[in-house]
């Protein structure tokens, strides 16, 4: 399926309904490991209620491991926070069912570049304790990391909990750089050039 670059959508469209219409156009579709059909996509203003329904779907690990200490529902300032997207320095992605027409969010990626090094960016990514081990989580990075390299990002940078050991694991084999930050919270840095280089290989 066709996509066009964020970059591209930045040039073209200088106003907001015409960008937010080209995002809704911006969409990828992948087949997870268990054959169901999901579809990528900018998560856009419109999927507040269904990112606030789907928060309280999240078992606890899965929130605690996303979001630190989290509450059991959403704010409206916290669902402020993370629907704020320019789609250049601060961009989500969604992971949808594409389900008898209905769009049904099991999965959210989403990059905020670092004020103070426009490189790099913070990335986080949650797919919903029922949807998991089925490669949602892997299609939406690898959707992420070709929207970051649109916008000029080369590094992306991730705190994981050390106690995710599974995950952790899966991050180094993918090629990335796990080191200590504040107590019990792994830094990850992964270098989205040599990612491409693996890619080539
Ligand atoms: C991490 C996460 C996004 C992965 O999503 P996913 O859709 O299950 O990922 P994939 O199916 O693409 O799995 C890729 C591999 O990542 C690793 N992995 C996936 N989920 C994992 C989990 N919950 N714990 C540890 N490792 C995990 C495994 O190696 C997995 O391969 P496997 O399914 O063959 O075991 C998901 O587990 C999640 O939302 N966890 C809670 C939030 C979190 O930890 N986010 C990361 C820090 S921001």
């Amino acid at each position: 399926m066709t996509r066009r670059s964020g970059s591209e959508r930045s040039r073209r469209h200088s106003t907001t309904d015409g960008l937010a219409a080209d995002l809704r156009a911006s969409v990828r579709c992948h087949t997870a490991t268990d054959g169901q059909e999901i579809v990528v996509r900018p998560l856009l203003a419109t999927d507040r209620e269904q990112l606030a329904a789907r928060y309280e779907e999240l078992s606890s690990d899965a929130r605690r491991a996303r979001f630190g200490s989290p509450p059991d529902q959403l704010s409206a300032s916290e669902l402020d926070r993370l629907l704020d997207l320019d789609y250049d320095s601060r961009f989500a992605l969604a992971a949808l069912l594409a389900d008898d027409g209905d769009e049904r969010g099991v999965g959210v990626a989403r990059y905020a570049r670092h004020s103070d090094d426009p490189n790099t960016a913070e990335v986080a990514v949650v797919v919903l304790d029922a949807y998991q081990h089925r490669g949602i989580g892997t299609m939406l990075l690898a959707d992420l990391v070709e929207v970051a390299r649109d916008h000029g990002i080369g590094i992306f940078s991730a705190t994981v909990r050390w106690e995710n050991t599974a995950l952790l694991d899966a991050i180094r084999a993918a090629g990335a750089t796990v080191t200590p930050d504040e107590p019990g919270i792994a830094a990850v840095t992964y270098d989205l050039a040599e990612e491409r280089a693996r890619d080539r290989e």
